[in-house]
């Protein structure tokens, strides 16, 4: 054989069949805008993204040993835990790392909406992304029952009686939930689907279409419509961006492992149906609405759990709708500002009333 392999002549192979070669040096010739690579707020949508896949790879290493049975799914959540060689560390850093995918998607939120990033023409970016919100609050109240311990059964039993006492379609969302009159299997085999199918399917789908946008329309400019040519000029995307991210996913990380090393993932008593004295508490960030429950008793409830929640995502749903003028400088723009100011206080006052 007389002819030499060189690098340039496996570059021109894998280009010619995968473009791969002109991909990675897309990314490395990419730039952004500089007011992007200088405010660590920016990198809130990546950093969830990444959150993200390390949920995704966590979670199916756990699949390789669950078992999403009433008779098994505890035992095999245990011997993950205690048993299997680093399970503890797979599955702590799924259970703290769900926390953070919330703190990180919200975070991200808030500044899309103090930025008026939501404005013309990005709506479709703003809805996709309200939800990818919904998906995400769906991965923590399904994936809370799958250890079958006392702490989801009871959590998943009140969230479904909940769902029961919506007017007129209650009785179907909660049988819809259940698979049946009790919770029993066909509730966790319901939850597991939902979990490890429905959900990753969904937003999959959705952060396809966030990110499409996000293509098409790019960043949102400058807050000040007068800002300076330098603040305008655009950066390489790495290192000055990509860099930036990694650090914060790197520490991210970390805290995960630390957590899961110090405080573990939870896991209680296996789930008794007939121990009615437990006490039930949903995941840190559903507390606000457990307590917002307690202020209507009886006849009222529905107004906390359809008519406050529909105000909510509608009010949501219709912003980009109605704020339509081009201002973008949170202090321009006061009523939204203190809007959004007064839920995310709203939010925090109730999580931190729930504690008493
Ligand atoms: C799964 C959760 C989410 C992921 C992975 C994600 C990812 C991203 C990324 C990577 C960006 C570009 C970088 C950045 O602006 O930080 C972005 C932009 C954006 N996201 Fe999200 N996002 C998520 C959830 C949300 C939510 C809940 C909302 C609001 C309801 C939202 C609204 C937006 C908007 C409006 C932009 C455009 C920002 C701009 O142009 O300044 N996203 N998202």
């Amino acid at each position: 054989m007389n002819k030499s392999i060189s690098t340039d002549s496996i570059n021109q192979w894998v280009e010619e069949r995968t473009h791969l070669v002109s991909d990675i040096q897309a990314i490395t010739d990419a730039t952004v805008p500089a007011h992007v690579a200088r405010n660590p707020m920016y990198l809130l949508g990546s950093v969830t993204l990444v959150a993200f896949v390390l949920q995704a790879m966590t979670g199916i290493m756990m699949m390789f040993y669950y078992d999403p049975s009433t008779a098994g799914a505890y035992d095999s959540v245990d011997f993950i835990t205690y048993q299997l060689p680093l399970g503890w560390l797979v599955r702590g850093v799924h259970h703290w790392g769900a926390s953070a995918v919330v703190v990180l998607t919200v975070l991200h939120m808030f500044r899309t909406y103090i930025f008026g990033a939501y404005k013309k023409p990005r709506e479709v970016n703003w809805l996709s992304g309200v939800v990818l919100l919904l998906i995400c609050l769906g991965f923590g109240f399904t994936g809370y029952l799958l250890p079958w311990d006392q702490r989801g059964y009871w959590a998943t039993r009140v969230g479904t009686e909940i769902a029961g006492s919506v007017p007129v379609i209650g009785g179907y969302l909660s049988q819809l939930m259940r698979g049946g009159p009790i919770q029993g299997q066909f509730t966790l085999t319901r939850f597991f689907a939902t979990h490890v199918l429905i959900l990753p399917l969904s937003i999959t789908l959705f952060t396809a279409v966030h990110l499409s946008q996000l293509k098409k329309h790019g960043i949102s400019g400058p807050l000040d419509p007068a800002a300076k040519p330098e603040v305008r000029a655009r950066v390489p995307l790495f290192p000055n961006f990509l860099l930036q991210v990694a650090v914060l996913a790197a520490g991210i990380a970390g805290l995960l492992v630390y957590l899961s090393a110090i405080k573990g993932a939870p896991l209680e008593f296996p789930a008794d149906p007939t121990n009615t004295n437990y006490v039930p508490r949903p995941e840190w960030y559903f507390l606000f609405f457990f307590q917002l429950l307690r202020y209507f008793p009886g006849a009222l409830e529905s107004i906390a759990t359809v008519l406050i929640p529909l105000f909510i995502f509608g009010c949501m749903i219709a912003l980009p709708f109605v704020d339509r003028s081009a201002e973008r400088r949170p202090w321009k723009k006061p009523v939204t500002t203190a809007a959004g100011i007064f839920y995310v206080g709203a939010i925090v006052i109730l999580t931190a009333l729930s504690f008493t």
